[in-house]
């Protein structure tokens, strides 16, 4: 059995999949979610389904190491960024490289890199007249949405969809194969814990 982290910040509808999806798997389990904001949905969504949390600070997460002993602890395998914004810092990355992916709700590398989330991304899609877009996970390094690709899917951009019916588009692919090449990617990892 692997143990999964699902680090999230916003209202969590790609966690809420992801958890729902391996509720059943023999494979692998959401273990933990853990979140800079106390309020955030995604909170709601861990304990609805009896996953413990941990909310994290600023000086914590780059300060101290604290973060790796409490993944350690719950032998978390794999690292799942679903609307987590801050930059993961050097010591995360190296202990989790190649075992953290991030979902990027465009077809990188167009429309990345700091300040590019949410509707700012659709924005962007849109202003440059892009016919089409789509969703990217992609392996987490120390810069934003720059690791290499673990998986793409586009989708048609209509010159009448609005940024919000682009954004609708993309969170309906992200909800379709999030959780299926998170499934991918575990399979393909060694085992670190017991069954
Ligand atoms: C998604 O669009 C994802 O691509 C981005 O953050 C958003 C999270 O949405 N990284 P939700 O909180 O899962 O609804």
């Amino acid at each position: 059995m692997h143990n999964i982290a699902i680090f999230a910040s916003g209202t969590g509808s790609n966690a809420r999949k992801i958890i729902e999806y391996f509720k059943t798997s023999p494979d692998a389990r959401v273990a933990l979610v853990v979140s800079n904001k106390k309020d955030a949905g995604v909170l709601d969504i861990a304990k609805e389904h009896g996953i413990p949390t941990r909310i994290i600070s600023r000086s914590m997460f780059y300060e101290t190491e604290e973060v790796l002993e409490i993944l350690r602890d719950k032998n978390i395998d794999l690292i799942v960024l679903a609307g987590f914004l801050w930059l993961i810092p050097e010591y995360l990355v190296s202990s989790y490289r190649r075992r953290m992916v991030n979902i990027h709700p465009a077809l990188l590398p167009r429309h990345g890199g700091k300040g590019m989330y949410g509707m700012h991304v659709h924005e962007a899609v849109k202003a440059a007249g892009d016919s089409e877009t789509g969703i990217t996970i992609h392996f987490v390094n120390e810069h934003y949405d720059e690791g290499d690709f673990v998986f793409q899917k586009r989708c048609a951009v209509d010159p009448a969809d609005t940024p919000t019916d682009i954004a609708r588009k993309v969170l309906a692919l992200e909800h379709r194969y999030f959780p299926e090449v998170i499934a991918r990617l575990v399979t393909s990892l060694p085992s670190t814990t017991p069954a």
